[in-house]
């Protein structure tokens, strides 16, 4: 049977996450956060002392990744990582991790078997250009880098984080520079995906916009 799936994909911090929790909610769909995968993997990779740069020890460890979800927790190993998994330092790591072609590769089979009924909605970098290219709805969202960084500071302030504006838009353009231009399977919209820039949308609104288009797809 045709399993829907709708994609967000997105530059960090555009407040993909939020938006897709929450339309997976409103529909009853299951969740697909894939960079909570890559970010699992860096975290067993420092568990595991290995060099970042080590593509094929990096992609057998990825291959077999002992993930768990469970009530909206994450374990590694029957570790709790929910909040290691959030931080910056583990963001950085992943984007690193996620340079490597292999690791990718080993991962693919694992993103996809989140494709259940009723439904997924699935959220990233190319989970509509290269994890579900058949998706019935594909969204790229973008919000400006300044946007991006004034959001993730209150974040980061309501959790008695201290951090500096600057050093997170620096942070963000890195991110965002080396997730564009990697060779593989780089952040791009997919030429079927819906251009939403949320900048100066709510998160109500833009969760009203997906779920518009969605009904409009079925
Ligand atoms: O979205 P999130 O910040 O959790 O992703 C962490 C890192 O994992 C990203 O910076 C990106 O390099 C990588 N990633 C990816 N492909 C995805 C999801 C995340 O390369 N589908």
């Amino acid at each position: 049977a045709h399993i829907p799936v709708i994609c967000i994909d997105g530059p960090t911090a555009s407040g993909k996450g939020t938006l897709a929790s929450e339309v997976a909610k409103r529909l009853g769909f299951h969740l697909l956060d894939s960079g909570a995968l890559y970010r699992a993997t860096a975290l067993a990779a420092q568990d595991a002392g290995l060099d970042l740069d080590d593509e094929t020890a990096l992609a057998r460890l990825a291959a077999h990744l002992p993930l768990a979800f469970r009530d909206h927790r994450v374990y590694l190993a029957g570790r709790d990582i929910t909040d290691p998994l959030r931080l910056e330092s583990t963001g950085g790591m992943a984007s690193r991790v996620s340079q490597h072609p292999a690791v990718r590769a080993a991962l693919h089979g694992l993103q996809q078997s989140f494709r259940r009924l009723p439904g997924l909605v699935a959220d990233g970098r190319d989970m509509g250009t290269v994890i579900f290219p058949d998706a019935g709805l594909k969204v790229f969202l973008t919000a400006s880098a300044e946007q991006r960084a004034q959001r993730r500071h209150k974040q980061l302030i309501s959790k008695g984080i201290s951090a500096s504006i600057d050093d997170l838009l620096a942070d963000l353009k890195a991110r965002d520079h080396r997730d564009m231009s990697r060779a593989h399977a780089p952040l791009k919209p997919a030429e079927d995906a819906q251009l939403l820039d949320n900048s100066d949308l709510s998160i109500e609104a833009s969760v009203q916009l997906v779920l518009d288009w969605w009904q409009g797809t079925t």
